[in-house]
């Protein structure tokens, strides 16, 4: 059995120095023109002692961003502000993956270029889910997504050259990795639902190799740019964040899935295993909902690379007890991070959890609940933010 804090290869490539994983965490503290900044870089440097760490989602364009103040990867200021960050993630002697995303149908016009509709697979909306954008009156604030509309054919096409132009500027920008964010609702899993995916052409129809085109399209370019170790792909099967509807072809899906990234080789599939998000950002709750193990047997059959499962791990024990099931290789924490940027240490040493307060897990521009948690040598055990 392999022990939490056991080194890990991904693909023979990169190797992660334990197997705790800082999940991406949207964190919304960037600056004007959704670009990173020193705090951002302060944020990341003081978690570098996860193995690894997968950065907040990272918009590929303009019409990508769905929520204000998320960072993007596409233009010059934005791959300098990226640069402070990991430049000091490696001081620290850190490794960091770029989580990399389009939202989709998850935007409104309000947020969107020149005010046009978000980028649907098809016309169907998610009528109960929020965005966060700029309200006519200048307010930022929480709205229904908007109706989107479909994507011709040529411009999903296109969108692949997007995303490769995204994955060469996170090489650019000292990245280790990229992470293709295919879970919670987003662009890539509104394509792979076959409920949602009504398409008629080579991105859409019936077939499990038509709705998952895009994203393996996707999968081809990162690791042409990147090599196959250094690209990650997150899942999350039989979630219904966003507004997904419940799929009944979600176990084919994910079998196929795992099993082309497997011919792929790339570096590992991170399942959002236990606690999928309901509801809207701000008051989500993190419902129970257990991926089968009879089915995480057959992904880790099709699949080959390492195994990420997130959602729940709040302890030391917890997470050495999925590692002991042989069905996974590395463990991912989410919000104990927020808290806990020595999160590695303090389970290394048996030291206590500090838990944040959910108030500033986004949407304010300033170190409140951000960079403001010590280490816990250096005092961490006496402030509790609750
Ligand atoms: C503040 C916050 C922001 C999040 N942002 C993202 C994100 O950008 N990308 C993503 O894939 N998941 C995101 N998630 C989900 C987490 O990666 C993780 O799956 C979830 O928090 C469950 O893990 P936990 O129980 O360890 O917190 C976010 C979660 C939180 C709490």
């Amino acid at each position: 059995m392999v022990d939490l804090f056991e080194s890990q290869w991904l693909a023979s490539t990169v190797q992660l120095k334990n197997r705790i994983v800082m999940a991406p965490m949207t964190r919304t503290r960037t600056s004007e023109g959704d670009v990173p900044n020193e705090l951002m870089a302060i944020y990341y440097g003081q978690r570098a002692t996860a193995g690894l760490i997968v950065s907040e989602a990272v918009d590929v364009h303009p019409s990508s961003n769905g929520y204000a103040m998320t960072p993007g990867i596409y233009t010059d200021a934005q791959l300098q502000g990226w640069r402070l960050v990991t430049d000091e993630v490696h001081r620290k002697g850190g490794t960091i993956f770029s989580q990399i995303w389009h939202v989709g149908r998850m935007a409104h016009p309000l947020g969107m270029p020149d005010g046009e509709a978000p980028w649907g697979v098809t016309e169907q909306r998610a009528e109960n889910s929020d965005v966060f954008a700029h309200g006519p009156d200048g307010k930022l604030g929480y709205m229904r997504a908007g109706t989107p509309r479909a994507l011709t054919t040529d411009e999903v096409s296109a969108l692949v050259g997007t995303f490769a132009q995204a994955f060469a500027n996170a090489r650019k920008a000292g990245f280790d990795g990229v992470e293709i964010h295919a879970a919670n609702g987003y662009l890539f899993e509104q394509f792979m639902n076959s409920v949602l995916n009504t398409r008629t052409d080579r991105y859409g129809g019936g077939s499990v190799e038509d709705r998952t085109r895009f994203l393996m399209e996707v999968v081809d370019a990162a690791v042409r740019e990147l090599g196959p170790g250094r690209v990650g792909v997150r899942l999350a099967p039989y979630g219904t964040f966003n507004d997904i509807p419940v799929d009944p072809l979600t176990e084919e899906t994910l079998l196929y899935v795992s099993e082309q990234l497997g011919r792929r080789g790339v570096g590992y599939v991170h399942l959002v295993y236990e606690l999928m998000p309901a509801g809207n950002m701000e008051s989500a709750e993190f419902k129970k909902h257990h991926v089968d193990h009879a089915v995480l047997t057959k992904v880790r059959a099709a699949f080959p690379g390492a195994i990420i499962w997130a959602g729940g791990f709040t302890s030391r024990e917890s997470a050495q007890a999925a590692l002991d099931t042989g069905l996974a290789d590395l463990i991912a924490f989410g919000r104990p991070f927020i808290g806990n940027p020595d999160l590695a240490e303090r389970l290394k040493h048996g030291w206590p959890l500090t838990e944040a307060d959910r108030s500033t897990y986004y949407t304010r521009r300033d170190e409140v609940g951000f960079t403001d948690f010590p280490a816990y040598s250096t005092g961490g055990a006496a402030r509790r933010a609750v």
